[in-house]
């Protein structure tokens, strides 16, 4: 049997994030910087029927059946397994890689099971499609992030631009004027699961001020998307910083982002907003008519521990 290697990228949410949560629009695009990649190969002298599970950034290299029960990769796995209908596998070896930061905004978790998924199924000799790779994506988000909204696991199960409605069809769009934006990360760890499940509780005791925030949230992701479909850059960098003052009055940035933002906003960034969760984690600046290398310098000079340049809609 020869091995499987799959890959998933990483994906940043231009707008909507938190807001998502709650029915409002959101727009996600891949980063193919990033990635996370997950090879099976035959379990040549292990036991039969084990399954070793390999992952060298998080010190793991441990049988499945020795991982707890909540284990994302233990999940990846025993999900694939009833979806492809194998109960007694082969023994084999499953190695993750990632180059995408964990906790940081950028999809690691989803991706991680994304290109678990499908490189167990092909092992197994029944790949499954991009829909149910991403429902099994999705499943696992619940268990750790609570209420997703299910962007994440189909933006990176995809790899194309999203404009996403929780519990609508996948809608990708066109983009009619590539645009080149900058990532910038604080270093400052922060579980997706946490940011989200502090906003519902936040919701809970304020309905109305935060479906205020959601609403405009959702109207500045679709005044977002046409200016994208239509080659409006100059829509996208204003629309990006109204939307990071909404997330700001949300409660889910943190010092280390504003900071980050201001400091793009210095440099010459059209725009710029924290991204995915928010509270640590990752913003992006929009390089219009700026050199993005300069965006990425003036990011690291103001704390970054790392920086991505990259450009959405770039064939
Ligand atoms: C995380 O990338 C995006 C959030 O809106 C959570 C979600 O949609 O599941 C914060």
């Amino acid at each position: 049997m020869p091995n499987f290697t799959a890959t998933a990228p990483g994906k940043v949410i231009l707008f909507g994030e938190h807001a998502v949560v709650y029915g409002q629009p959101a727009i996600a695009v891949p980063v193919t910087q990033v990635q996370a990649r997950a090879t099976v190969a035959p379990g040549i002298g292990l036991p039969s029927g084990t399954i070793q599970v390999q992952a060298p950034e998080i010190a793991l290299d441990s049988p499945l059946r020795a991982l707890p029960l909540d284990h994302a990769i233990k999940q990846a796995i025993d999900l694939t397994l009833a979806a492809v209908g194998v109960a007694q596998p082969p023994a084999f070896k499953l190695k993750i890689t990632s180059t995408i930061p964990l906790a940081a905004g950028l999809g690691s978790g989803a991706a991680v099971s994304v290109a678990a998924v499908r490189a167990v199924s092909a092992f197994l000799g029944h790949p499954l499609a991009d829909e149910q790779v991403n429902a099994i994506a999705f499943e696992i988000e619940k268990i750790h992030h609570g209420t997703p909204s299910g962007i994440d696991n189909t933006v990176v199960t995809y790899a194309q631009p999203v404009y996403f409605v929780k519990g609508q069809p996948i809608e990708t769009f066109v983009i009619h004027t590539p645009f080149t934006l900058v990532i910038g990360d604080t270093g400052v760890a922060s579980p997706t699961g946490i940011a989200v499940r502090d906003v519902r509780k936040a919701w809970e005791a304020d309905k109305g001020g935060y479906e205020g925030l959601f609403d405009e949230c959702g109207r500045i992701a679709s005044a977002a998307r046409r200016a994208i479909e239509s080659g409006e850059a100059g829509a996208l960098g204003p629309l990006m910083d109204e939307n990071h003052t909404l997330l700001q009055a949300m409660g889910v940035s943190s010092p280390e982002l504003d900071r980050l933002v201001q400091a793009a906003r210095a440099a010459g960034a059209a725009g710029a907003k924290l991204s995915g969760g928010g509270r640590g984690g990752n913003m992006i600046a929009l390089a219009r008519e700026v050199d993005p290398d300069r965006l990425a310098n003036a990011l690291m000079e103001a704390g970054a521990t790392n920086t991505v340049v990259t450009t959405v809609g770039h064939r």
